[in-house]
């Protein structure tokens, strides 16, 4: 029970950090076109889980247990990549969701317009948030732009945004069901790790390891959030959910049914948590926090 807490205790501690440090880059950027600014601020601030900063954050922490400059700057990066990669994927064009976060999609908001230019903004300002972290080595700075760049691009999320859009109603197997998860999702949540690890100084081997951590963990995030989009609720995850089925996409509970899917999850958990062997219990707040995937209801 004190475990428990303890656990929900540093997530939301490191989650509301996040949050804070976000909304402070975002204000740097008020003298934007007010409509952009405040389109970038609905879709960014609030609702989101953070999970991706805070891997990067766990990760750091996990290879240096002193507080590692540059590391909140990164998973603020991530965030504001991921909240683009959000907004685009909810356009008409690509998945036509009206809900995003428990309120309506960017676009429904702000017109679409705005909401793919809003997009555009945040993922450039990731871009000056990394270039001017201050991360102790500059050189280590650019290795994890080109990381996060590699991870986003068109043989990363970018890419697997394409195949999922060409899979949707398209017959796929289950190698392409999985590259499209691994890129579409798992390639952002796998850098994250990777990132906060190499901001704080890991070994080669425990790079290896988080790199493993950091993939099979993706993929498993993407699978449940197939599951949620079947067992899940508008309350919990602040989408509408049966909207995969209903758009025909491909998905683990399509094409393997429900409960194979959830132990494909489970075993994907279980080996993303098996490469962290290389930690102590520095990093067990990332084992909890991957084994927490399996049960989320958002
Ligand atoms: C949703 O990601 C989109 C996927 C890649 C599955 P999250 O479930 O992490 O979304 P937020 O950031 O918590 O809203
Ligand atoms: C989203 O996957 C992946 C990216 C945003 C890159 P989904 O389309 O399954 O995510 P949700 O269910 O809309 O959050
Ligand atoms: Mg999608
Ligand atoms: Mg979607
Ligand atoms: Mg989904």
């Amino acid at each position: 029970m004190f475990f428990m807490t303890t656990q929900i205790l540093q997530l939301k501690k490191h989650r509301d950090q996040i949050e804070h440090a976000l909304a402070s880059l975002l204000f740097k950027e008020r003298s934007a076109p007010s409509v952009l600014y405040e389109s970038m601020k609905y879709a960014l601030l609030e609702g989101g889980k953070r999970l991706r900063g805070i891997l990067c954050l766990y990760s750091a922490s996990a290879v240096n247990s002193s507080a590692v400059d540059g590391v909140i700057d990164f998973a603020c990066a991530i965030e504001l990549i991921h909240a683009y990669s959000l907004i685009h994927d909810d356009l008409p064009c690509m998945d036509n969701a009206d809900f995003r976060r428990g309120k309506p999609s960017c676009h429904k908001t702000f017109n679409e317009d705005i909401a793919v230019l809003a997009g555009d903004a945040l993922l450039s300002y990731a871009f000056e948030v990394m270039a001017k972290a201050p991360v102790p080595n500059p050189g280590i700075s650019i290795e994890c732009i080109r990381d996060i760049s590699k991870a986003i691009g068109a043989c990363g999320m970018v890419g697997g945004q394409a195949l999922d859009m060409e899979a949707q109603g398209a017959p796929v197997d289950g190698n392409d069901l999985k590259k499209i998860h691994s890129l579409k999702t798992g390639k952002l949540i796998q850098v994250s790790p990777v990132v906060g690890g190499r901001i704080a100084g890991a070994t080669n081997a425990q790079m290896k390891a988080l790199n493993i951590f950091g993939e099979k963990l993706g993929l498993a995030f993407q699978i449940t959030d197939d599951l949620l989009d079947v067992e899940g609720s508008f309350e919990l995850t602040g989408k509408k959910t049966g909207y995969d089925k209903q758009l025909n996409k491909a998905t683990y509970p399509a094409l393997f049914g429900y409960k194979k899917s959830k132990i494909m999850a489970n075993e994907a958990i279980k080996a993303s948590i098996n490469a962290l062997n290389e930690f102590d219990i520095a990093a067990e707040p990332l084992r909890e926090l991957a084994c927490s995937i399996l049960n989320r209801k958002a």
